[in-house]
């Protein structure tokens, strides 16, 4: 009964667009440029106009924090063991984008107690009435703790480079997720492009792999490319799209931004479940 009223609550909420898309940025190989597409991303949408808020789910070795050159006192996992409030494990960064740092030590979802899992829901049902995005940066591959999530969330975007075993490597990470979920909607961006035809092709590779292997359709959103302001803003802890706004990857990563968020929700509201309907039904198999 009870459920039946809250999903009742959530559509009327869907219904007026006012609950955030749930989105993880992941890979196949690790060290594409996930955290960095994350951090600027999220700008090029706020900038946009869009509430955003960044969950930094790479559990153990979260770097979010530093490419913002924020100092978080508290991380999720002080939020989700009770020892801190939401609020206070929400930091806001000196130019206005809020994150919630993962902390070291947060095991597979599954294996929180009831307590725990409760949190962490209350904690997402309250981001998806207060932004209009929350996007998670995973760490690279698949780990069950990950996976968890990832099952959970709307939509993924999947980052490739252009190398042959970046996106090999990236095809098995959506087959992993397809074959748990069948109606994820997949976005691809190729980073460090050296010519547009080739990022292009890498993205187009990738898709056409999904639709003749697995007959499913994903959204191509484009490439960023290979570009030396990257590194400067990460040694100078200040995203490439704040701090060279005219650079060729920063007006990459607006086109990008603006692709994404054109795209309708129909997709999303199509589905049966919730984001927080999925991730209550994941912990209640993993307890059952
Ligand atoms: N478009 C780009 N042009 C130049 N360098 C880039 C670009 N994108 C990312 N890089 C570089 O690649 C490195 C890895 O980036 P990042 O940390 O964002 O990857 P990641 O996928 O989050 O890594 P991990 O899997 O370890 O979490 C960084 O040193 C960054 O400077
Ligand atoms: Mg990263």
């Amino acid at each position: 009964m009870r459920d039946q009223a809250e999903a009742l609550r959530l559509k009327m909420l869907k219904a007026q667009g006012s609950l955030a898309r749930s989105i993880a940025v992941v890979s196949g190989k690790g060290g594409v440029g996930k955290s960095n597409f994350s951090t600027n991303f999220a700008y090029a949408l706020q900038i946009s106009g869009k509430k955003v808020i960044i969950v930094d789910m790479d559990i153990g070795m979260g770097n979010i924090h530093i490419l913002l050159g924020a100092a978080p006192a508290y991380s999720l996992k002080d939020y989700v063991s009770g020892q801190r409030s939401l609020e206070e494990v929400v930091t806001i960064d000196s130019d206005g984008l809020a994150f919630i740092s993962g902390g070291s030590g947060l095991d597979s979802v599954l294996d929180w107690s009831e307590e725990m899992f409760s949190r962490l829901l209350e904690a997402f049902g309250q981001l998806q009435k207060e932004f209009d995005f929350i996007l998670f940066d995973m760490g690279a591959g698949a780990t069950q703790s990950s996976i968890d999530l990832i099952v959970a969330v709307d939509e993924v975007i999947v980052i490739s480079t252009t190398e042959p075993t970046s996106i090999t490597d990236a095809y098995s990470m959506m087959k992993f997720i397809f074959l748990q979920d069948q109606e994820k909607h997949f976005h691809l961006v190729s980073n460090r492009v050296a010519k547009q035809e080739e990022g292009l092709e890498a993205a187009r590779r990738l898709q056409f792999a999904m639709s003749k292997f697995l007959n499913k359709e994903t959204t191509v959103l484009g490439y960023l490319p290979e570009d030396p302001v990257v590194h400067t803003s990460v040694v100078a802890q200040k995203p490439f799209i704040l701090l060279h706004p005219e650079a060729p990857v920063s007006k990459k990563m607006r086109s990008i931004a603006t692709a994404f968020a054109g795209i309708p929700r129909e997709v999303e509201d199509a589905r049966e479940q919730s984001f927080l309907g999925r991730l209550k039904s994941l912990f209640s198999r993993g307890r059952g």
